[in-house]
């Protein structure tokens, strides 16, 4: 069967897309934390970005007859530039490993890269509009547009076994698409946080958890109380949405010793640089306030003297340098899906 190339239109849809699809399905796998879900994300993330890449050929054809028009090109070349980084940092992301490129991570320059993809390509198609036409759901775009799914599917396949065959590091990453370090050696795991945040220092002297509930006056406790009451251990992996993830055993106090149990409204925690995750409150029970991990206290870059451990959950939930646990009537959904400060 021979499916005619496809005309620079549909082309140019076909592109918009993809890039919409890998933009919404790498948050998607930056949320998701479970084995199945995570890797069937990963997987449909990786063959949306692939796709872009196999209709290369295509919008080159498209790109010399734009660039020969006399207009201004600075947003299309802008866009070609970007489009091409991110595509080279997810590929090298996922096939040898999470490497650095002076100090930054190549995950973060692919997410970077990506955000201002997806701001440029709503320029350019301002710009460069094409019209979808009702012809467009016909028998022959479906049939193109399962050759280009199939053989972004197989370059996915052929991706994955050449990244094993030739042993490289990518076969060993997790179906979030993270890499092991520094499990069970707390002071090898790297420091990252969300990239509005800031490592804070804190004076243990004057440090106080403070835990409130609506309508009861606010109880603190200091580090030494909180030390006192760690009483419970528990081994889980950190998954952090930089690109690595390291499993621990972690010491602290369950979150609903401190604060009680709750059926409505959602538990807040708050880290001293003002940095809020909400969670629903029948997770208190799962959710623990660390003070120790492998045995030593934390370290400031680890998150202390008091961080969140929340298993299942990606690493922008485990709140360092907590200071402040609260049950509040808003619901935990009530917050960006990602951090905004
Ligand atoms: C312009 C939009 C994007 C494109 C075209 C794109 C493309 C790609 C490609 C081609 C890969 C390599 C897949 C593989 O070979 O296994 C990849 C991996 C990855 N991308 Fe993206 N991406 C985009 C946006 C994003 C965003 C916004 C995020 C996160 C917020 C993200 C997170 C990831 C992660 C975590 C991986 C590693 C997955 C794995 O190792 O299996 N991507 N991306
Ligand atoms: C991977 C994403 C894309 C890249 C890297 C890209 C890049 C470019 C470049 C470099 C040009 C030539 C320079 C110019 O016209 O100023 C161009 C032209 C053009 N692009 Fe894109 N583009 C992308 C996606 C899209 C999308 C999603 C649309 C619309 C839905 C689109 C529509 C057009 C049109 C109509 C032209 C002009 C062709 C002509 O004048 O003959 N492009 N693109």
């Amino acid at each position: 069967m021979v499916v005619p190339s496809p005309p620079s239109r549909q082309t140019n849809l076909a592109l918009l897309l993809l890039l919409a699809g890998a933009f919404v399905t790498g948050w998607l796998a930056f949320g998701v934390e479970g084995s199945p879900q995570s890797r069937t994300v990963s997987v449909v993330h990786g063959i949306l970005g692939l796709g872009i890449l196999l209709l290369a050929p295509w919008k080159t054809v498209i790109v010399r007859r734009g660039l020969r028009r006399r207009r201004r090109h600075t947003v299309a070349v802008a866009l070609a530039v970007v489009v091409t980084v991110s595509l080279a940092s997810g590929v090298v992301h996922a096939t040898l490993g999470p490497l650095e490129v002076g100090g930054v991570r190549v995950l973060a320059v692919h997410v970077a890269s990506a955000v201002v993809a997806a701001l440029l390509v709503l320029l350019h198609v301002v710009r460069r509009a094409q019209r979808f036409r009702r012809t467009d759901m016909s028998r022959r775009t479906a049939l193109r547009a399962i050759a280009v799914g199939g053989a972004a599917a197989l370059a996915y396949g052929a991706a994955e076994s050449g990244t094993s065959v030739a042993g490289l590091p990518g076969q060993h990453r997790r179906a979030t698409g993270s890499y092991e370090v520094g499990s069970g050696v707390p002071s090898t795991m790297p420091v990252t946080q969300w990239f509005t945040d800031d490592v804070a220092r804190i004076d243990l002297d004057t440090y106080a958890l403070r835990v409130s509930r609506p309508g009861e006056p606010t109880s603190a406790f200091s580090h030494r109380e909180l030390l006192a009451m760690s009483d419970t251990t528990q081994v889980a992996v950190l998954d952090c949405t930089g690109g690595w993830w390291a499993e621990q055993t972690w010491r602290g106090v369950r979150l609903d010793t401190l604060l009680g149990t709750a059926d409505r409204g959602s538990v807040a925690v708050r880290s001293v640089t003002g940095y809020t995750r909400r969670f629903p409150p029948e997770d208190t029970s799962v959710l623990l306030l660390a003070t120790q991990v492998g045995g030593d206290l934390l370290s400031r870059g680890h998150g202390a003297p008091v961080r969140l451990i929340a298993p299942g959950r990606r690493g922008f939930w485990w709140v360092k340098w907590v200071d402040h646990v609260s049950l509040e009537p808003q619901p935990w959904w009530a917050q960006p899906p990602f951090p905004l400060q």
